[in-house]
């Protein structure tokens, strides 16, 4: 079979398609063939080795997967040959088939697509996660999204709108603000054009956001936090523009308010429980058209660097899908 694969740490154009051994199912292991693959920020930077987990090499790079199961070892229950999932499978995923454990297999709804499915649990658990879990929003909240065109941010405005939050949405195009208009967001912020205090200051009459998504940190991290409200809760999510930022810690002093740690990865592992029905109430809203996976972009394992390229120059909307030869 065919896979992506990391023979040398470098950038995307390092990576190469070449054939691979057929991975086989043991016990409480399935075999799924692989439809389509997310594609994240993870596999951007573990190919350079700047990610916190450092696979051996060569490896193949990729860590959500759509498909349908092949192959079951023994002792598994709950998934059968021929169902269609979704699985977060940690690496491996830019594959032709991928081996995971039964338990991480998530069986998917009939009318969803393939690339729906692989641009699913990362982007909308992270959120759910993160609004619900983490942040606590409530209905009536205003919630600010940074990023809000890219794969995590996307999906916080979508259940930010399920869960009834009045959502403003912070961007660096008029084109991705279009897309957050799109699935839903009440308010735009050109931020790389306008003064993201004064606009966030103006849109709340001086009141502030109570709720505050940040999957980019960089510049916006410190005017986000002086716009929050009293009370406020501050999401962090993660640093896409490559800078950790330093706030100044009597801000949170004077707004009464959280800093707030997300780490969606390590939740799955400490609270599987908790995660599952995370999943079944995404999948449930996903069900009633009130989430919209937002694909902008389908390539072929060849263009792999193409895919990766798009995420780290920041022109992904929503998210882009890596199809294999005989996928979605
Ligand atoms: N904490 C968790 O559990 C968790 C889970 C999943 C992902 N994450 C993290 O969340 C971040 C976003 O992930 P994603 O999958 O949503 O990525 P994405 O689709 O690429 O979105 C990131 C957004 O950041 C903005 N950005 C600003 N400066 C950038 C730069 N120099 N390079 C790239 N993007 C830049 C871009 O929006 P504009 O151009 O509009 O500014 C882009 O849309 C990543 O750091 C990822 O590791 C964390």
């Amino acid at each position: 079979m065919k896979a992506v694969l990391c023979r040398e740490h470098g950038p995307p154009e390092s990576l190469v398609v070449d054939e691979v051994p057929e991975p086989t199912a043991a016990a409480g292991q399935v075999v799924v063939d692989v439809r389509a693959c997310g594609v994240n920020f993870p596999d951007v930077l573990v190919i350079e080795n700047k990610y916190q987990f450092k696979p051996a090499l060569p490896f193949s790079p990729g860590g959500e997967v759509s498909g349908v199961v092949r192959e079951c070892g023994s002792g598994v229950e709950g998934v059968s040959v021929g169902d269609r999932v979704l699985a977060s499978c940690g690496m491996g995923g830019f594959s032709e088939r991928v081996v995971i454990q039964a338990s991480q297999a998530i069986r998917i709804p009939d009318a969803m697509p393939f690339d729906e499915a692989a641009a699913f649990l990362m982007t909308y658990g992270t959120s759910h996660y993160a609004l619900v879990d983490r942040g606590v929003l409530k209905a009536g909240e205003t919630l600010l999204v940074l990023g809000a065109a890219g794969g995590v941010g996307l999906a916080a405005v979508e259940i930010g709108k399920v869960l009834g939050a009045h959502v403003i949405a912070a961007a660096s195009s008029a084109e991705k603000l279009e897309v957050c208009r799109e699935h839903g967001a009440d308010s735009i912020i050109h931020y790389d054009d306008e003064d993201l205090k004064a606009r966030i200051k103006e849109l709340t009459e001086g009141r502030g956001v109570d709720v505050i998504y940040d999957p980019v940190g960089g510049d916006y991290a410190e005017p986000a936090l002086r716009a929050m409200a009293w009370g406020g809760r501050y999401l962090v999510i993660g640093f896409a523009a490559g800078e950790i930022p330093r706030v100044p810690l009597n801000l949170t002093l004077l707004k009464s308010c959280s800093i707030v740690g997300v780490f969606w990865g390590a939740f799955v592992g400490r609270d599987p429980g908790q995660h599952s029905q995370n999943v079944a109430e995404l999948l449930s809203w996903y069900e009633k058209g009130e989430l919209r996976p937002h694909v902008s972009a389908r390539y072929p394992f060849e263009q792999v660097a193409q895919a990766l390229r798009d995420l780290s120059e920041r022109r992904v909307r929503g998210k882009v899908i890596l199809v294999p030869p005989a996928g979605a």
